[in-house]
């Protein structure tokens, strides 16, 4: 997998012109056709298909697939074209399911344009949609041609998204690089180099991804903090009004299960205490309470890496090193949701 960090104007001018396609759609939503899509066009054939989606998690559904891939069939989009997808995770996955399926697989290359999608999901061939109220619950995996990473487009990131996908670069350094992690735990949020830390996560990110790319073992380490916290993004996008960002639920979810690694004697209480810290200073406490466990740990059930009818954890095993398909019982995740709650 090619991924290529800098400037878009090189990075997506030289990919076009080393490969020629009969017809280019880009797909972005309102945010990024606003502010993204002007740094990019000046590069396109002028005769590019705009395909543009309302932004949200909530949209990330296969009846927006229909509407893209009814755009793609009324523009004469044959098996030699080329769809950009030019925005946050919610693009780059349904985007690139749509890509995937389309005449059963047409090229298609990631333009990040949140933290979250440049150091996570725009990495690692992971395409799909929610489905019900389940996320993610139908998809594919499928390598992108490309993944061209421009750190500018965040600067009209709004403040809260740039936290969200800080929460995986964080859970980056905890699964695989101590050092890292004392460095930026030492670090207010304000002081961050991100083009620098946008490197290091994708270095660990292609690393893991590359030993094992369909997930078979290695892979489920990235999980880690997912298993609790998608229970907790799930329940509240589901109640509406309180939902939170991906990130967030993660930063929830890496302080549980950060709980139940200390609680097993995995971690030190230190390690413990130094995680915690950093997490509830940069996200604050997420308010949940004990009535609302039962649901949560309802939810767990749905998480792909179950197996018969087993919950499956990745568990740190110290900073900077993470297992897998640790078996959790229901009485352990209670006591770390409960411990989250305070
Ligand atoms: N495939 C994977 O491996 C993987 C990994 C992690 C997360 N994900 C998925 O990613 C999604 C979350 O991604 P996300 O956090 O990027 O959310 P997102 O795609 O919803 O983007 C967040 C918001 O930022 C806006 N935006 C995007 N770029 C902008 C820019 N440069 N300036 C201003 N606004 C901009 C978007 O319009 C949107 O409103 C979830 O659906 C999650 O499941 C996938
Ligand atoms: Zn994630």
């Amino acid at each position: 997998m090619s991924v290529q960090i800098g400037p878009i104007s090189t990075s997506l001018y030289r990919y076009l012109a080393e490969n020629s396609y009969s017809h280019i759609a880009v797909i972005a939503d309102e945010h990024t056709n606003k502010y993204c899509l002007p740094k990019i066009k000046s590069l396109l054939p002028s005769k590019f298909t705009k395909i543009i989606i309302k932004s949200g998690e909530e949209n990330k559904t296969l009846h927006t697939c229909e509407r893209i891939w009814d755009i793609m069939t009324k523009s004469n989009m044959d098996r030699h074209s080329l769809v950009i997808n030019l925005g946050g995770g919610v693009i780059g996955d349904m985007g690139g399911f749509c890509a995937a399926t389309y005449k059963r697989g047409i090229d298609f290359i990631q333009i990040p344009t949140t933290l979250l999608a440049q150091v996570d999901a725009s990495v690692g061939g992971k395409l799909g949609i929610d489905f019900q109220s389940f996320k993610n619950h139908l998809g594919v995996f499928q390598l992108p041609k490309s993944v061209l990473i421009d750190p500018d487009f965040i600067q009209t990131l709004p403040e809260r998204q740039k936290l969200s996908g800080y929460a995986e670069i964080i859970k980056h350094c905890l699964i695989r690089d101590e050092e890292k992690w004392e460095e930026i735990s030492h670090k207010g949020f304000e002081d961050i180099n991100f083009a620098d830390l946008i490197s290091h996560s994708v270095e660990i990110k292609k690393a893991v991804v590359a030993e094992d790319p369909k997930e078979a073992g290695l892979r489920k380490i990235l999980n880690f903090g997912h298993t609790l916290g998608h229970a907790v993004e799930t329940y509240l996008l589901n109640l509406g009004k309180r939902r939170i960002l991906h990130g967030e639920a993660i930063a929830v979810g890496m302080i549980m299960e950060a709980f139940i690694a200390y609680h097993r004697s995995l971690i030190r209480q230190e390690e413990l205490e130094s995680i915690e810290i950093y997490l509830f200073e940069t996200y604050g406490r997420v308010k949940l309470t004990v009535d609302e466990i039962p649901a949560i740990i309802k939810l767990t059930a749905q998480d792909k890496k179950n197996r018969g009818g087993e919950i499956r954890f990745s568990l740190l095993t110290g900073i900077g090193d993470c297992g897998y398909d640790i078996p959790v019982s229901t009485s352990e995740m209670k006591k770390a949701i409960a411990y989250y709650i305070g």
